[in-house]
């Protein structure tokens, strides 16, 4: 795993978008893994910067979300579909077509989520998925207690989820009380994957996630399972790590040898 530390979101959310950039590079049919929420907000944008002052072209990416509340119309300002079309896709040249975001009106969630995973195969899987780490340490919406081979599903959210999102509703009643997510399972087939996590909020809950036991009270624990990780931090939701000075050598190293460690 490696572990990037910068001192501001800013910073954290530049070297996250150049390794995004690096992939993209390489693979413009890029099948990409996206979250919602504050976090990647900064990636986004820096996204759309690229793509506006230095034209690079979003036209082959196809896409798929985490996760979407279960109840929402896409229309709603709180739903993932909108969070998406409005923060990135409506400033790209994505294909709108080819992003996908979880059905939260699907009249048959068992049969949407087993088409939402065969869709996901169909493309050869996800080459690269974005990820943010919840205040109870989930992934996506896993909640403590998720299985860590769960695949995309219904699941009803934790107390501390509802009262986490309720900043973005006008009332605490009007958070939903479910939503379909990906798996913990699902998340761990992607090729390769990044956890972005800022503010010393989520200090405590990101150490016990890669320095701590693997547990499925901690869903964002599992990324320990994982071959390519890559975590990008600010320096308050580092503080609570012991390794640090580990991390920062390892990326000296490749600086010096010109290549990523994992
Ligand atoms: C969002 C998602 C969630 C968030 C997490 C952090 O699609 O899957 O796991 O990444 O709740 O949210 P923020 O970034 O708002 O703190």
């Amino acid at each position: 795993m490696r572990v990037i530390i910068r001192k501001t979101y800013e910073e954290m959310s530049k070297e996250a978008t150049a390794l995004v950039k690096k992939r993209l590079t390489v693979k413009r049919d890029l099948v990409l893994g996206l979250a919602t929420g504050s976090t990647p907000l900064g990636l986004y944008r820096e996204l759309v910067r690229m793509h506006k002052e230095e034209g690079f072209s979003f036209k082959l990416v196809r896409s798929f979300n985490l996760d979407e509340y279960y109840g929402l119309p896409p229309t709603h300002e709180q739903s993932y579909r909108y969070f998406m079309d409005t923060n990135l896709f409506d400033h790209l040249d994505i294909d709108k077509r080819n992003t996908r975001v979880p059905d939260g009106l699907a009249p048959d969630v068992e049969a949407f989520c087993r088409e939402y995973e065969e869709a996901i195969k169909r493309v050869g899987g996800i080459d690269l998925q974005v990820l943010g780490i919840g205040g109870d340490g989930h992934i996506g919406f896993n909640e403590p207690g998720s299985s860590l081979a769960s695949r995309t599903r219904l699941v009803a959210l934790d107390e501390q989820t509802i009262n986490d999102n309720s900043r973005f509703f006008a009332r605490r009643e009007d958070v939903p009380k479910f939503a379909i997510t990906m798996g913990v399972g699902t998340v761990l087939e992607a090729k390769e994957i990044i956890l972005l996590v800022n503010g010393e909020k989520k200090a405590e809950v990101l150490a016990k996630a890669i320095e701590g036991p693997v547990t499925s009270l901690i869903s964002a624990s599992a990324l320990q399972f994982h071959p390519k990780v890559s975590v990008f931090l600010d320096e308050p939701a580092a503080s609570a790590l012991t390794r640090t000075a580990y991390y920062r050598f390892s990326e000296e190293a490749e600086k010096k040898l010109g290549r990523e460690i994992f």
